[in-house]
């Protein structure tokens, strides 16, 4: 009987195999994209022979990539990145992978894909050199077929990454291999590297044109005959239409085709529904399938008018956006998609709906993101041309690189349908010389470079020179004319320009510290720009004041510039520098300073008031914020706001009406100016037809307990996801500590790691990467990393005098 059992096991194991190898060889054939991240060595400094296939790594540091060696050093003013590049080390780097690859691979081609390194990056496989790509943030491939050992003899990749010439950059750039990286096997027949262009010129609620073009490579001698089939799949995976193209010659390197599909009722992308498809393209020889390749769209349609601004699907919606640089705090430049959709869940929340990827080519995850999550994105390639801002920045490459860098871009991000405007640059230097025509000629050259690879967008630049005899304007390339700040110049816009289109490219530089405030919360103001006001002067502490009333007197307030673009219908929306704090660029102090103040959130994602006053703006969630904190001396005048889209707020100060104050349409906020007593502020806010709000703010007493509250409690043990955990310092009635500073110490167990910590303050000279970190203003935060095996990760933080506390996070 059991001989029986086990026949039948062996019987039905056998059968299995058969089928499990069958798949195999069936989809041997087909395209095989591996992430490369794992298993690297580095060494930080340059290394003779490095490049070399026998060179002995194995006292190198082991290591995963996405990699940021800057954010693992330590803060020095001295460092030549100086404190506007985030005064953090730069230098060289070297990387090198070993891998092999079986016998059965020897018919295909392997490419390795790179999303970006910064910079200067040089490639070698068994130490033959591949190339050199200067500018950071460009992603590129090399084909390492020729060169690569099968069986048992192993490879070698190696990559020298130079990022010692600085400062190259006005703000954090990060050093390494800070994006990923992939393995890509493919038949000698395949779809190229960036080979779909989609597009829907036609679209009505009852049908889609789809227009595919295919760049199909062939790296055989012979011509060849395929199939070209493209099937359209809808978010939930089912397929709603295809075409088959057969009987194509392929006779050159590279053979275009082009196909034409109708996809039924058509979901469209939107902000609010960001809905999203999927073509597959398959490349057939004589019933076998060579390539397998997927492409991501949406379907919507889209124009900028000069009246009535921005319309998508043939509906006015402003841009609400921000702009960020590339940078993820604590995590450094890193890239982690988590970390990333982090940011982007906060910035929805407030009600933003834009990303500009100032000032140039984001990590591809970034478009992902935007495309699922609703983001309407201005992608941008540079920050300078042949001028330069620091010197040893991209205008050092700019005339040999910039054709290939741009198309790359283009080429690169042209499917997303996040992707709404090319901007080509960023207030370029030339932009200021008149008589010099340098600044039209290029700004043509890259308009028509764009213009050949997508007609389907309009192309701008972000001025700081909103002048007609802007050689960039006045080359009449823009589609679209971006301003940067000027916002005093918005109203007069199409007189200035009769029938153009305004896009606001940069606002407001408004300046904050969270949880910092100067009174009287009316001053200090900047707006209108005044230069021959002196630049704010700073507080001995290093803080900018959280009440929107310090900026930085070429930008504006959150309530001065937003006033501006909500009266206009034909101000196509605005990007606010910055939604996050970034490193670098501490304007308007230097050292100790090191990153910014511009953001609506801090370095640590915390936000400041301003994502409040966005919020009661840009949504309709019901919405009271009050502040600031209150601990004073007793007796100072303080002024208490609140934000609401709400008609009335009462306040109370301890139990005791402060009267009721009504919102209009032209008033942001509400104030009142108060004498301090401790105790308790309390404020009603009533609408029509609405339950009233209410929220208060008590006079908090020592500290004595910590809290974490992680913003997921479940992660993937995948290596890469995270766990935010925000860490609050409260007096023994749960009242937050408004001034703690208190050391707070870390201590994980199970399956993750600390990835990085913060608090948010912007002269924090603390390492992040670090098991401790200091409460700033009452909260710091710690960014729990997964493991790749599953179980649990237990953090503790601990602090004398302190209760402490722990967090369970579970790893799935
Ligand atoms: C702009 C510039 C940004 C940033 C900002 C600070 O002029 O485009 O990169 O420097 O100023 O206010």
């Amino acid at each position: 009987m059991k001989t029986n059992i086990y026949l039948k096991i062996m019987f039905f194991s056998l059968l299995l195999f058969i089928f499990i190898s069958d798949c195999t060889r069936a989809t041997l054939r087909e395209r095989k994209t591996e992430n490369f991240c794992q298993n690297w060595k580095f060494h930080l400094g340059d290394i003779k022979n490095a490049e070399k296939y026998e060179f002995n790594d194995s006292d190198w540091r082991a290591l995963n990539l996405p990699h940021d060696w800057s954010i693992e050093g330590n803060f020095s003013e001295k460092h030549p990145a100086t404190p506007g590049g985030g005064a953090l080390p730069g230098g060289i780097g070297w990387y090198r992978k070993t891998f092999t690859l079986p016998e059965t691979e020897k018919d295909k081609l392997v490419f390795i894909d790179f999303d970006g390194i910064y910079e200067n990056s040089e490639v070698w496989i068994n130490g033959r050199y591949l190339g050199k790509r200067p500018y950071g943030y460009s992603s590129f491939r090399y084909e390492l077929t020729p060169y690569l050992n099968y069986g048992e003899k192993e490879n070698v990749v190696a990559v020298k990454v130079d990022n010692s010439h600085q400062p190259n950059s006005r703000w954090y750039s990060g050093s390494g291999i800070y994006r990923n990286i992939y393995l890509v096997h493919t038949d000698k027949i395949f779809v190229n590297h960036w080979g779909t262009f989609i597009t829907t010129p036609e679209i009505t609620e009852k049908t889609a044109e789809i227009n595919i073009k295919t760049d199909i490579r062939k790296k055989l001698e012979e011509n060849q005959q395929i199939t070209l089939k493209t099937t359209i799949y809808n978010t939930e995976g089912r397929k709603v239409a295809n075409i088959t193209t057969s009987e194509i010659t392929l006779k050159d390197s590279v053979t275009p085709i082009e196909q034409k599909i109708l996809v039924k009722n058509p979901n469209l992308w939107s902000v609010e529904n960001p809905y999203i498809y999927k073509a597959i393209s398959q490349i057939e020889r004589e019933g076998e399938i060579l390539d397998d390749y997927e492409t991501t769209f949406g379907i919507r349609y889209f124009n900028f008018d000069s009246e009535k601004g921005f319309l998508l699907n043939g509906k006015q919606v402003k841009i609400k956006g921000v702009c960020n640089h590339h940078d993820l705090g604590c995590l450094g430049a890193a890239v982690n998609t988590r970390a990333l959709e982090r940011q982007f869940e906060i910035l929805k929340e407030m009600g933003c709906n834009g990303i500009r990827t100032s000032h140039n080519p984001p990590a591809p995850e970034l478009l992902d993101l935007c495309d699922r999550m609703g983001f309407i994105v201005m992608d941008e390639a540079f920050d300078v041309w042949e001028k330069g801002k620091c010197e040893f920045d991209y205008h050092l490459y700019f005339k040999k690189w910039h054709k290939k860098d741009i198309e790359d871009m283009i080429k690169r991000d042209r499917n997303h349908p996040s992707v709404f405007i090319w901007s080509i640059g960023n207030e370029v230097i030339e932009q200021w010389n008149k008589e010099d025509s340098s600044g039209s000629v290029l700004a043509k050259r890259l308009t028509s470079i764009v213009k050949s690879l997508d007609q389907t967008r309009p192309v701008t630049s972000a001025c700081n020179s909103t002048e007609p005899s802007n050689p960039v304007i006045r080359s009449g390339a823009l589609d679209l004319i971006g301003y940067n700040y000027s916002e005093e110049k918005y109203a007069n816009f199409l007189e200035t320009y009769p029938g153009k289109k305004l896009i606001a490219a940069e606002t407001n530089s408004a300046l904050a510290t969270r949880g910092a405030y100067d009174m009287p919360s009316d001053s200090i103001r900047r707006w209108p720009p005044r230069w021959d006001l002196p630049l704010f002067d700073g507080n001995p502490d290093f803080t900018c004041s959280s009440y929107d009333n310090c900026s930085t007197p070429w930008g504006s307030t959150n309530e001065e510039t937003w006033r501006i673009v909500k009266k206009h219908d034909f101000i196509s929306g605005m990007f606010i520098w910055t939604g996050f704090d970034y490193l670098g660029e501490p304007t308007p102090y230097d050292w100790p300073a090191r990153s910014s103040y511009f953001g609506i959130m801090d370095l640590a994602g915390f936000p400041k008031n301003g994502y409040y006053f966005y919020e009661s703006e840009w949504t309709d969630k019901p919405v009271l914020h009050v502040f600031p904190h209150w601990n004073w001396d007793e007796g100072s005048i303080i002024d208490v706001w609140t934000y609401t889209n709400y008609d009335e707020v009462e306040l109370f100060l301890n139990g005791e009406s402060l009267g009721k104050k009504q919102k209009s349409e032209d008033d942001y906020q509400l104030v009142w100016r108060l004498t301090y007593t401790p105790g308790t502020i309390k404020a009603i806010a009533n609408k029509k037809g609405e339950k009233p709000l209410t929220k208060e703010i008590k006079t908090a007493g020592e500290p004595a307990k910590i809290v974490l509250e992680a913003d997921r409690s479940q992660i993937n043990a995948d290596g890469r996801d995270l766990s935010f955990v925000t860490v609050k310092v409260l007096d023994d009635k749960g009242t937050l500590v408004p001034y703690a500073d208190n050391l707070i110490n870390f201590k994980i167990q199970g399956e993750g790691v600390i990835a990085g910590v913060d608090n948010g303050c912007q002269t924090s000279h603390e390492p992040f990467k670090a098991n401790y970190r200091k409460a700033f203003n009452g909260m710091c935060l710690v960014v729990v990393q997964a493991k790749e095996k599953c179980g649990n990760i237990s953090l503790e933080a601990t602090s004398g005098g302190l209760k402490p506390a722990t967090v369970n996070i579970e790893v799935k």
